[in-house]
């Protein structure tokens, strides 16, 4: 780095691209304070470069093409924010093995690619850092990393997706429907590209996926992972969860057991009382559980532009500090120089108490049919709700289980489903109460 400053190239000037922009021009002078020299963004890639960002970007030298910067001898470090898995996977390739840092929010890139990238990182002498990836601004994952390194993780429990938990929390406090509260999430930036990716659980399993790593230690794809997404949530799931004390939130989850992991991605309905079900809008947040440190709590917003660029700063004046003392893999990016092959546990080793709702025929022997089907696979009742008779012909009955086998709450369900006086797909949420 010599005299001059940290030279920076950027890819990708999108919604967090134009953020770390905005914030390198106003945090310029205190991030070169902090670091004793100054961050220089030199050049920026996008394929679009004719759309209006509201930001100044006379300063840098434009391109479309991301190899003008990764090419760029007189570039120190690569901010990866194109996102996906392929081109972003060239680029931070490419940038690598220039033997440039990288820093990247890419988290589909890294829980698939992960120890491709990592592998070529130690082998170029430089690293990579992805703080931003997982729940936006908090810096969850230097604290697992670095922070509680010493213990052993054993269970993970975040809200790690801010789309989601804006949108049922719009849900849960104003009834609004689901559409409208997807836009708003839209309009205000949280959702990704394709907000699919967001609502169907497949960003928040990602996140899990390199959770898993660096707290248990442990490589599982994400596409591996058991995973729902939010889009059969109703307002009236809420309503029945709040009378019995408790809330709906996607929560993204990992336990570590004798030999094997337990993971999963879903709509929870946890206690009210929990810090986690106080956790409202686009925020996000991550409970840790050590086995000597116990539970720690990490809280911050999920997305947004400056709040998701103040992380990726982060990670660049971390990478600036180890190559201005020459040094890089001071700590692998795992934590770890390498992780343990695991098995996820079955739905026929997982016990929870569940809460099922179907939609039935207001008539004499359904309630009786529903539960001799859950009596018969061996699953034990807790409550049931049968509101007033509705206007329309079909009537919800909710059924809260006791402790039970999800392979076999997941069959009653299946064979209650094809039940005559039974209408439309039942809904079935796992309740943990251990928060
Ligand atoms: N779309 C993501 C979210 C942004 O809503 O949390 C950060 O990954």
């Amino acid at each position: 780095m010599g005299e001059r400053g940290l030279r920076l190239g950027l890819v990708g000037l999108g919604t967090i691209g134009t953020g770390v922009v905005r914030l390198l021009q106003s945090q310029g002078p205190a991030i070169a304070q902090r670091l004793g020299t100054p961050l220089e963004l030199v050049r920026i890639a996008d394929v679009d470069l004719e759309r209006d960002r509201a930001v100044a970007l006379d300063a840098y030298a434009l391109t479309r093409d991301w190899r003008e910067v990764v090419a760029d001898p007189d570039i120190d470090l690569v901010i990866e924010l194109i996102g996906g898995t392929g081109v972003a996977r060239d680029v931070v390739l490419a940038a690598l093995a220039a033997r440039k840092d990288v820093v990247t929010a890419n988290k589909a890139l890294l829980s698939v690619h992960g120890p491709e990238l990592f592998a070529s990182a130690a082998e170029n002498g430089v690293d990579i850092a992805f703080e931003a990836s997982v729940a936006g601004t908090i810096p969850v994952l230097r604290a697992l990393r670095e922070g509680l390194c010493a213990d052993r993780i054993e269970a993970v429990h975040g809200i790690v997706n801010g789309t989601c938990n804006f949108i049922l929390s719009e849900m849960d406090a104003g009834g609004d429907p689901y559409a409208a509260c997807l836009k708003r999430a839209q309009e205000l930036g949280y959702a990704e590209a394709d907000p699919t990716l967001d609502v169907s659980g497949s960003d928040s399993a990602q996140k899990l996926a390199i959770l898993l790593g660096l707290a248990l230690g442990v490589h599982l794809d994400p596409a591996d992972l058991p995973t729902e997404g939010i889009e059969r949530v109703s307002p009236i799931d809420m309503e029945f969860a709040r009378q019995f004390g408790l809330r709906i939130k996607l929560l993204a989850m990992a336990k570590e057991h004798e030999g094997a992991v337990e993971a999963r991605v879903g709509p929870t309905m946890i206690p009210a009382s929990s810090v986690l079900a106080g956790v409202a809008g686009a925020m996000n947040a991550v409970e840790v559980r050590g086995r000597h440190s116990g539970p720690t709590l990490y809280y911050g917003a999920g997305a947004g532009a400056l709040p998701t660029a103040s992380a990726v700063l982060g990670d660049v004046m971390e990478l600036g500090r180890n190559r201005r003392l020459g040094i890089s893999g001071r700590v692998p990016p795992l934590g770890t120089p390498s992780l343990r092959e695991t098995r996820l546990r079955s739905p026929e080793e997982i016990e929870a108490e569940y809460y099922l709702r179907f939609a039935v025929l207001d008539k004499p022997g359904v309630l009786a049919s529903i539960t001799g089907v859950l009596g018969n696979l061996g699953i034990s009742i807790a409550s049931v709700v049968q509101p007033e008779r509705h206007a329309s012909e079909a009537v919800p009955v909710v059924i809260m289980t006791h402790r039970a086998r999800e392979a076999s709450v997941q069959r009653a369900r299946a064979r209650i489903e094809t039940l005559g006086e039974v209408r439309e797909r039942a809904q079935l949420i796992r309740i943990e109460r251990e928060l």
